[in-house]
């Protein structure tokens, strides 16, 4: 970061990183400067490094309805690198070496369906902040080891959800840190629910479920929204999407039939990119999967039913398909 970034009103937008004051709360040595953003463009130091955090001040934050402060990315790159050195000499690591492995197959599983050029690189950050959260979050290291441990289909489907709504996201101009990695923890997490869930239940075809399995099952979404609830590092929008993640925009979804003017904008583009993912991958019952385009046409037939029209735009524009393609994949 330049010198001239640091007068003013504080240092250029584009270098600053958002960090949850949940977050922040737990760390007991913080050593950087943080900034409230007044404005996309003006941030202003308001704790200053070298100083034990300020929990009082930083919980004061917290009740005014401020969730996240700033800091520099140069800070924010070296407190990474001091959370990676902590956690590798102290956290047991296993379930994130196997998220992190889940990830990479998953990338190129993505990468190999033909997506834009650009927008993997830029959605990069996002999955590495997600391996990063489970080097330091034991919360979240939890998270890893009960999907693994249940069904490993359910952490591909997970990581693969998380990937393709920062990439909708960013297909749809959204490219701020901030909602990136919410988008990235909403999508990973929106299935979480279904750890509590029998697992005979949970593998089954929602049409063959009987009226009882199927209560069960659709109770997934509240359970989710609990659990992603007493995630202290979490931010309050994440619980939010995981409870909304099966309402369709037309008010047929569950649990609550809520419509689309009632839901979160984030959870339109997680419903668009964990149905993308069911069609697309292999779960654990080898449920036959379409190709990409196919199942692009599948859900482009529900937009205004179950999905909202911007994310399955953006979902095209992400494939590259053109309306040839499209009546190629109807037709087959
Ligand atoms: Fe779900
Ligand atoms: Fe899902």
């Amino acid at each position: 970061m330049s010198d001239k970034n640091d007068r003013g009103n504080g240092p250029n937008s584009s270098a600053m990183v958002a960090i949850s004051l949940q977050e922040l709360l737990e760390k007991s040595q913080l050593n950087v400067d943080l900034f409230l953003r007044l404005s996309p463009t003006k941030h202003i130091l308001v704790i200053k490094a070298g100083r034990d955090p300020d929990h009082s001040a930083l919980r004061r934050y917290l009740s005014r309805g401020v969730h996240s402060l700033y800091v520099r990315s140069s800070d924010y790159n070296a407190m990474i690198a001091r959370s990676l050195v902590e956690a590798s000499t102290s956290a047991p690591t296993g379930s994130v070496e196997t998220f992190t492995e889940i990830s990479r197959d998953i990338w190129s599983e993505i990468q190999s369906l033909g997506i834009k050029d650009e927008t993997a690189p830029k959605a990069s950050s996002s999955t590495d902040w997600l391996s990063g959260l489970g080097m330091r979050q034991a919360q979240f290291r939890e998270t890893l080891d009960n999907l693994r441990q249940l069904q490993g289909g359910l952490t591909r489907h997970a990581a693969a959800t998380s990937l393709i709504a920062v990439m909708l996201a960013i297909e749809m101009g959204w490219e701020e840190k901030e909602i990136l990695d919410k988008l990235s923890l909403a999508g990973f997490l929106h299935d979480i629910g279904l750890t509590k869930v029998p697992r005979d239940i949970a593998s089954k075809a929602q049409k063959k479920m009987s009226r009882d399995e199927l209560i069960i099952y659709e109770s997934h979404a509240e359970v989710g929204r609990d659990l992603v609830d007493r995630m202290k590092f979490v931010h309050p929008d994440v619980a939010r999407i995981v409870w909304e993640h099966h309402e369709h925009v037309n008010g047929t979804g569950f649990p609550r039939k809520l419509k689309e003017g009632a839901l979160h904008t984030l959870t339109n583009i997680v419903s668009v990119a964990s149905e993308f993912t069911n069609l697309i991958l292999n779960d654990d019952n080898g449920r036959e999967v379409l190709p990409a385009r196919g199942a692009y046409a599948e859900i482009d037939s529900q937009i205004g039913q179950k999905f909202a029209e911007k994310p399955v735009l953006a979902l095209r524009s992400l494939l590259i398909l053109n309306p040839q393609d499209l009546k190629k994949a109807a037709n087959a």
